[in-house]
């Protein structure tokens, strides 16, 4: 953990409002700001990113509902005008009909070159309304204002945008990055408990990743920080700050995932297999399943005589600690779930390489890394495992 590293702005004789995560990309860096109360300080802190006096937001049924008008009022308070459209709450939206109703709005409110576009919504809003603004008038900047937890600590940052398909999910998008994400975690408070779990396992990547210190805090400080009250919105902001930074230091040095960045991929190829099994239909949350997917990820390690066995433990045990399933489901809408049908839908995956599927395995917590070389038979028998045991 080293938030320290972040800027803090501090006002005169007042407690640091936020924290400010910088993502180094040259001509394309941006700031990430982390605190209590950003949505109702929107007005102030987009307009410098503003080239006109107008933004057209992107938002969710659900996210309208709650946060919509306070959001516009910010804007409307610094003289800038917004015009939105609103697209049902969930995954199915992630696709080409609610891409071109997007686009079509965007087009009808005449937006302009310099017109920004923002997200305010999770990660479907925030994949959505990036791809769009990337190909609207070939390509418009963005904001992201994440308001789930797995959107604040992964998707808002980062600039991966898409949409799924029905071979796929995230098969169609494009890399563009945001021009400044506002995290606000009093938006936290609203989120229902699952969806702030299925977040925590993002969080909980980049400590299995590589920073065994970030994880060890996060077994003594993760419990507490998922429980509610006024101690855990400090050490969710925590949680957030550091995943912003360890998730900008992997995008700064591979934006477009050559290399190190696909090491944020730790336990989604088995995750996604999962997800598209149950269906995308609420069954399984995407952090849920990278939770499993990255025990099976660990689990796929020992039996490669690559991981001690002990650590394999201290991730489930630490899981179930604060909530969060570690067993994937046995059962699917097509019935029992085998590894063939897993397998299938791994074949799937962007991250193949020359026909061989890419994991992310680790030789302990802390020490991920990337291979192409699992022997198919092992891969089998970890699924077998994990879908008798
Ligand atoms: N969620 C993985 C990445 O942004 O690369």
């Amino acid at each position: 953990m080293n938030a320290g590293a972040a800027e803090q702005r501090v006002q005169p004789n007042q407690k640091p409002t936020h924290v400010t995560v910088p993502v180094a990309l040259r001509s394309r860096a941006y700031d990430i700001h982390v605190g209590r109360g950003l949505l109702a300080r929107a007005g102030e802190l987009c307009t410098p990113v503003l080239k006109q006096r107008r933004v057209f937001i992107v938002t969710d049924s659900n996210v309208a509902s709650l946060y919509l008008t306070p959001f516009t009022a910010s804007l409307a308070a610094v003289g800038v005008r917004a015009d939105h459209v609103t697209v049902p709450a969930g995954e199915a939206s992630k696709d080409f009909t609610h891409l071109e109703q997007v686009l079509d709005a965007m087009l009808k409110a005449k937006c302009e070159r310099g017109t920004m576009i923002i997200a305010l919504g999770g990660g479907v809003v925030g994949d959505l309304a990036g791809f769009a603004a990337s190909v609207l008038l070939r390509g418009v900047d963005f904001i992201q204002v994440p308001t789930t937890l797995l959107s604040q600590v992964d998707s808002s940052v980062g600039g991966k945008t898409g949409i799924n398909t029905k071979v796929g999910k995230n098969l169609v998008g494009s890399f563009h990055q945001p021009r400044l994400v506002l995290a606000d975690t009093d938006v936290l408070t609203t989120l229902p408990r699952r969806e702030l779990l299925a977040g925590y396992a993002e969080v909980a990547k980049y400590g299995l990743l590589d920073d065994v210190g970030f994880w060890t805090w996060l077994e003594a400080n993760g419990p507490t920080a998922l429980a509610g009250g006024e101690k855990s919105h400090d050490l969710l902001r925590d949680c957030i700050v550091a995943s912003c930074q360890a998730k900008a230091r992997i995008v700064a040095a591979d934006e477009k995932e050559s290399g190190e960045r696909a090491l944020l991929n730790l336990g989604h190829t088995f995750g996604h297999a999962f997800e598209a099994e149950m269906g995308y239909g609420g069954a399984l949350l995407h952090g849920e399943a990278v939770g499993i997917g990255m025990v099976l990820a660990f689990e796929m390690s020992v039996r490669l005589g690559l991981c001690p066995p002990a650590d394999v433990m201290r991730i489930r045990s630490h899981f179930a600690a604060v909530g969060l399933p570690v067993d994937p489901p046995k059962q699917g809408p097509r019935g029992v779930i085998t590894p063939a049908m897993l397998m299938a839908h791994m074949t799937q995956d962007k991250k193949m390489k020359d026909g061989a599927l890419t994991f992310v395995l680790a030789r302990g917590i802390g020490k991920a890394f990337l291979t192409t070389d699992v022997p198919p038979r092992v891969l089998e028998e970890t699924l077998q495992a994990a879908l008798t045991g």
